[in-house]
């Protein structure tokens, strides 16, 4: 199962999701039998790691994120089973590079897979305080735990 998370600057959310999935893959033993990794659909930050804030605010909950951001391109689609965006501005964006309409059920709400929070997006923090980062790992630890749910009642 090849999962991708997708945010605008790859160097928040989207890595955070990334490190937070990988951990719970671990955490199970189930890591070998996915692929993870994390796009932007806004470039400007490539090759940067996560965010200081984020990479702080992960490290606190045992988790390294090392990620390099990277664009959301057209082969995404092909590569992998499921695209799990942020927020509805990020669904757009990948709509928009859809190449082929049978592609579009790979793209999923992250939040779709909240269990204890009532949310639909997860909210950008990059302009927010140190407190948006935890809110963002609290979504992210939620959404993680109900996606894995999901993929495993589907098998
Ligand atoms: P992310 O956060 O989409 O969660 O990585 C952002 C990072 C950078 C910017 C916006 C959001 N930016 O405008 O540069």
């Amino acid at each position: 199962m090849n999962l991708l998370f997708v945010c605008l600057g790859n160097i928040c959310r989207s890595p955070a999701a990334e490190g937070v999935m990988l951990q719970l893959l671990e955490d199970k033993g189930l890591a070998t039998n996915f692929v993870i990794d994390s796009a932007g659909t806004y470039a400007g930050h490539r090759g940067e790691l996560p965010d200081m804030r984020m990479r702080n605010a992960a490290r606190k909950r045992g988790l390294i994120l090392t990620h390099r951001s990277r664009p959301f391109v057209e082969e995404d689609f092909e590569r992998f089973d499921m695209i799990l965006v942020m927020d509805d501005m990020n669904y757009e964006s990948v709509v928009r590079v859809c190449p082929d309409r049978v592609f579009k059920n790979k793209i999923c709400r992250m939040t779709d897979f909240c269990t204890k929070f009532k949310v639909d997006y997860v909210p950008d923090p990059y302009y927010s305080g140190h407190e948006g980062f935890e809110y963002v790992l609290d979504i992210l630890e939620d959404a993680c735990l109900g996606l894995l749910n999901f993929i495993q009642s589907k098998k």
